[in-house]
């Protein structure tokens, strides 16, 4: 790293104020977030793991404020993968309570911004309460023009990429379009984050370094940082010091 690299680096990490668009190199313009954690906080401060997810929620706000002050374009949360449903009935009831918990006191405030939400993920078989509010959420902010906050619950990669598959071979059956006509681009708007761009960065807390099924697709070019904090812990200046990371990358999509 150059000397004025390290510099800029050590200045940030003593500077706890939250940064602002100038002071970086450059910024992503979609962040993805594993927000992992939760239960190895809870672990360790003796707490039930309900109460780490409930923690993990906390920073949750200052990080959306964060981004959009920025001026990053979007954002992307993963919330609760298809996997997630694996864990026991009081956690996943614990999980599905701080969703509700979670759009009900932020929606406001998240329209009021301009913030548009887009639930990535199969509604279809969530409760029926949260069902409901997820979709109110979307319906309510979607004419926004603000930061695109794409919120992961109930997903899975793998089962998105096979959803657009379908959905392309009806087409095809359909005589809508030919084979040799399908693009990447196709694919795309085929996925829930359609019409979006693909992930700049992506963070994942906890140390542990794996996409868990996280867009798989949409992070073919991505950055990543791993920071070893756990998630209630990553506040906006670790946020602030993934960011400076990735203006120190040199991203050649497999050129020179
Ligand atoms: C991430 O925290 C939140 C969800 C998966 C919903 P974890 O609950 O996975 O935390 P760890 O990995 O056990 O510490
Ligand atoms: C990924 O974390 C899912 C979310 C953060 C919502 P997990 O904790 O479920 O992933 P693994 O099991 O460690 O790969
Ligand atoms: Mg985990």
């Amino acid at each position: 790293m150059k000397l004025k690299a390290w510099k800029s680096a050590l200045a940030l990490a003593l500077k706890k104020t939250p940064r602002t668009a100038s002071e970086f190199a450059k910024l992503p313009e979609h962040v993805a977030i594993i927000m992992d954690g939760n239960g190895r906080w809870a672990k360790k401060h003796h707490l039930n793991v309900s109460r780490g997810h409930r923690q993990g929620t906390e920073n949750l706000r200052e990080i959306i404020r964060h981004t959009d002050d920025l001026g990053i374009r979007a954002l992307s949360l993963y919330a609760f993968s298809t996997e997630n449903w694996n864990r026991s009935e009081e956690e996943v009831g614990a999980l599905m309570q701080l969703m509700l918990d979670f759009f009900t006191s932020e929606i406001d405030e998240l329209d009021a911004k301009n913030v548009r939400i887009l639930i990535l993920g199969d509604k279809s078989r969530m409760p029926e309460r949260q069902r409901e509010v997820l979709r109110e959420a979307e319906k309510r902010t979607e004419k926004n023009t603000g930061l695109q906050l794409n919120i992961a619950i109930n997903y899975g990669s793998r089962a998105e990429i096979v959803k657009a598959t379908r959905e392309i071979a009806v087409m095809v059956k359909n005589g809508t379009i030919r084979p040799e006509e399908i693009t990447e681009e196709t694919i795309s708007d085929h996925l829930y984050t359609a019409g979006q761009k693909d992930v700049d960065l992506m963070i994942r807390t906890s140390g542990e370094q794996r996409l868990s099924n996280f867009l798989l697709y949409q992070n073919a070019y991505a950055e990543f940082v791993f920071p070893e904090v756990l998630w209630p812990d990553f506040s906006v200046h670790e946020y602030d010091l993934a960011l400076e990371a990735y203006g120190r990358r040199d991203r050649r999509f497999g050129g020179r």
